[in-house]
C-alpha cells in the first residue's frame, strides 16, 4: 500500500516536472526562452526552492478539458532564497496550454501572495502566459481580478517584481503594472493591452508585435517596464542584483553589504567637474559615481525619460535611493515623463524605508503645447506630492541651477527635506538671468538707445544678485554651500544623523495624489 502511494507521488511529481512535455519544451528553448523551472533555478539560490501546489489540478470539464490534466496545471509556485533571503516566486509554464491562467493556477499565485503578506517577504512573478486559459472563461477572468486585488493590498509592503519573458497581452498585463519594478527580456517578450491584429481592425494601424509591445519599446517609450534583458538569464541575474538594494518589506530596513570605500574619502575632481558656465552640459551620473560607494550605480529606467536619472547606491554600506536631473539630456528640464518617473520612484523608496538623495541642475519645466496639452501640471504635482509626503531621510545636493516652481519640487527645505547642500555653482532664483531680465526691463529694451548693452549689464546685474547659492542659505533654505570634494563624507555623515529619523502623515486614510 505504502509502495503504491509513493509510487504514485514520485508519478505525479515528475508529470508536474514534465509540464508540456519534451516537444514544447524544446520549442521554448529553440525560441530562445528557457522553461519555467530552469527560470526559478537562476532566480533563487542554488537548491533552495521549495515548491507548493505542485499537485494542483485545473477542474475544467470544458472542451475535453478532463482529459487534459496536467499535475500543477502549468504555473510553478513556492518559496526559495535570493541572497539568502526569503522570496516567494512564480513562473508560468509556456508548455503547459500556453501558460494561461486557470481558476486553480491563480489560487496558487494568490496563496504564495497571501503567504509573501503574512510573512514579510517579496513576491517575484515570471510571466510567459497566452493570458486568461480560454476553455475556462469567468473563472480565470475571477482569478485574475484576485490576483490584482492581492497585488495592489501587497503594494507598498512587500517589494513585487515582475519579469515579462514571453507574451503577456489583454487584461493580464496588469498584474505586473501594478508591481514595483518590470523587466522585460529583449525580442522574446511582449506586453499589450490589445494586439496588432486588434489594432488593425480598429484603427487601421500597421504596428509590429515588437514595435508595439517589444521590451524596447515599454523601457524607452511607454515607461511600463524599468529594465531590459539581453535574455532570460540576463534578465533573472538582474533581478537577483535589485534584491540586493531592497528591503524584505516595509519595516526591514535597507540592506547593509560591506564596503571598502573610505566614508571620508574626498573626490577633488568633483570641484572642476560642474562647467561654471550654466548652459553647458554635464553628465550627472558622473557626479553620483564620484560620491556613492565603489562608484556602484544601480540604475532603474535607463531607457525612459533620460532627464531624470533615478537608481540605487549604497553610502558606507547602506542603500539610497538616487534622484537626479540630467543636464545631458533635455538640459535635465522636468517634463510629464520624467515627474512621473521621478515621482513613482520616490514613493517605492518612501514605502520601503530607502533614504532619497537628490542631486538637482534644472532650468526648470519644459516649455511647450505638448507638455501643457499632455497636463504637465498634474504631472508635475505627481513629483511635487511624492517628494512632499516622504516622511525618509531626504538630503538633496543642489549642484548648479534650481530655477522656478523646478526648486521648489526637488526635494527643496519646504517639502521637509531634511539637509540641503548647495555647490558653489548654483544657481537659485525664480528663473535664469535672460529670461527675468527680458521680463523686468521689456520696456527699457523695446524703448532704450542701445538695447543690447542694457540687456547685457541688466543679465550680469541679475546673476551677480540672485544666480548663486548665497540668497538661499542666508535664508537657512540652504543648509551649507559645501566644496564638491567633500559631497559623500558630508551625506553620509547627514544619513548618519538622521538614522533613527520619525516623521509622519496627519491621520487620514490616504491622500490623493494627481494621478
Ligand atoms: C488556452 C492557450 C492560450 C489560452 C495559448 N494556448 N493561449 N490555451 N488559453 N489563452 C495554447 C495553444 O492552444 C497552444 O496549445 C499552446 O498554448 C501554444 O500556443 P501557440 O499559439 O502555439 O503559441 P505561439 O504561436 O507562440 O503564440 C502565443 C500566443 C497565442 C500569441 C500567446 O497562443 C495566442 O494568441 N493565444 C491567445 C491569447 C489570448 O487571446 N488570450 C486571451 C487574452 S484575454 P498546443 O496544445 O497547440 O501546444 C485575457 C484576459 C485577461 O487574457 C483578463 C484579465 C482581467
Amino acid at each position: 500500500m505504502m509502495s503504491n502511494r509513493l509510487e504514485e507521488v514520485r508519478r505525479r511529481h515528475a508529470n508536474a516536472e514534465a509540464g508540456g512535455g519534451p516537444e514544447r519544451k524544446e520549442r521554448q528553448h529553440r525560441e530562445g526562452k528557457l522553461s519555467a523551472r530552469e527560470r526559478i533555478d537562476l532566480l533563487l539560490d542554488e537548491g533552495t526552492f521549495e515548491e507548493l501546489d505542485k499537485l494542483v489540478r485545473h477542474r475544467s470539464h470544458n472542451f475535453g478539458m478532463q482529459h487534459h490534466v496536467i499535475d500543477g496545471d502549468g504555473f510553478v509556485t513556492g518559496y526559495g532564497c535570493i541572497h539568502g533571503r526569503t522570496a516567494f516566486v512564480f513562473a508560468q509554464d509556456f508548455t503547459v496550454f500556453g501558460g494561461s491562467l486557470s481558476e486553480a493556477n491563480a489560487q496558487k499565485i494568490v496563496k504564495i501572495m497571501d503567504l509573501a503578506m503574512k510573512t514579510g517577504a517579496p513576491v517575484i512573478g515570471l510571466n510567459d502566459s497566452g493570458g486568461a486559459r480560454i476553455q475556462e472563461g469567468v473563472e480565470s477572468l475571477a482569478g485574475y481580478a484576485d490576483i490584482f486585488l492581492r497585488n495592489t493590498l501587497a503594494s507598498g509592503l512587500i517589494p513585487q517584481i515582475s519579469a515579462i519573458m514571453g507574451p503577456c497581452a489583454g487584461g493580464a498585463v496588469y498584474s505586473p503594472a501594478l508591481t514595483d519594478f518590470v523587466f522585460m527580456v529583449n525580442h522574446t517578450s511582449h506586453m499589450f493591452v490589445t494586439g496588432p491584429d486588434v489594432i488593425k481592425t480598429v484603427t487601421h494601424e500597421d504596428v509590429t508585435k515588437e514595435n508595439l509591445g517589444g521590451a524596447m519599446t515599454h523601457n524607452s517609450v511607454s515607461g511600463v517596464a524599468q529594465f531590459l534583458a539581453a535574455d532570460d538569464a540576463d534578465c533573472l541575474r538582474s533581478i537577483r542584483e535589485l534584491m540586493r538594494f531592497i528591503p524584505q518589506n516595509n519595516l526591514d530596513g535597507v540592506p547593509r553589504v560591506a564596503t571598502k570605500d573610505p566614508e571620508d574619502r574626498a573626490d577633488e575632481s568633483l570641484d572642476t567637474l560642474i562647467p561654471p558656465e550654466s548652459n553647458k552640459p554635464y553628465d550627472i551620473k558622473d557626479v553620483i559615481r564620484r560620491v556613492i560607494d565603489d562608484g556602484y550605480f544601480f540604475e532603474v529606467a535607463e531607457h525612459y525619460a533620460r532627464n531624470i536619472v533615478i537608481g540605487f547606491a549604497r553610502m558606507a554600506g547602506e542603500t539610497v535611493g538616487i534622484v537626479a536631473n540630467q543636464p545631458a539630456f533635455l538640459a535635465g528640464c522636468l517634463d510629464i515623463n520624467s515627474s512621473t518617473k521621478g515621482a513613482r520612484f520616490v514613493r517605492f523608496c518612501d514605502a520601503f524605508q530607502i533614504p532619497i538623495l537628490t542631486f538637482e541642475d534644472v532650468p526648470g519645466f519644459l516649455p511647450g503645447t505638448e507638455q501643457e496639452f499632455g497636463g504637465i501640471i498634474r504631472h508635475g504635482a505627481k513629483l511635487l506630492y511624492a517628494y512632499a509626503e516622504a516622511t525618509v531621510p531626504k538630503i538633496t545636493v543642489i549642484t548648479r541651477k534650481a530655477y522656478g516652481g523646478a526648486y521648489c519640487v526637488m526635494g527643496s527645505k519646504h517639502l521637509r527635506t531634511d539637509v540641503n547642500f548647495a555647490y558653489p555653482t548654483a544657481e537659485i532664483a525664480v528663473m535664469g538671468p535672460e529670461g527675468a531680465v527680458n521680463i523686468l526691463y521689456r520696456r527699457e529694451l523695446q524703448n532704450g538707445d542701445n538695447p543690447e548693452l542694457i540687456r547685457q549689464k541688466k543679465i550680469e546685474e541679475y546673476r551677480e544678485r540672485f544666480a548663486n547659492p548665497f540668497v538661499a542659505a542666508e535664508r537657512g533654505y540652504i543648509d551649507d554651500v559645501i566644496e564638491p570634494h567633500e559631497t559623500r563624507p558630508k551625506v553620509i555623515r547627514a544619513l548618519r544623523m538622521l538614522a533613527n529619523k520619525i516623521d509622519t502623515m496627519p491621520r487620514k486614510k490616504h491622500g490623493n495624489i494627481p494621478l
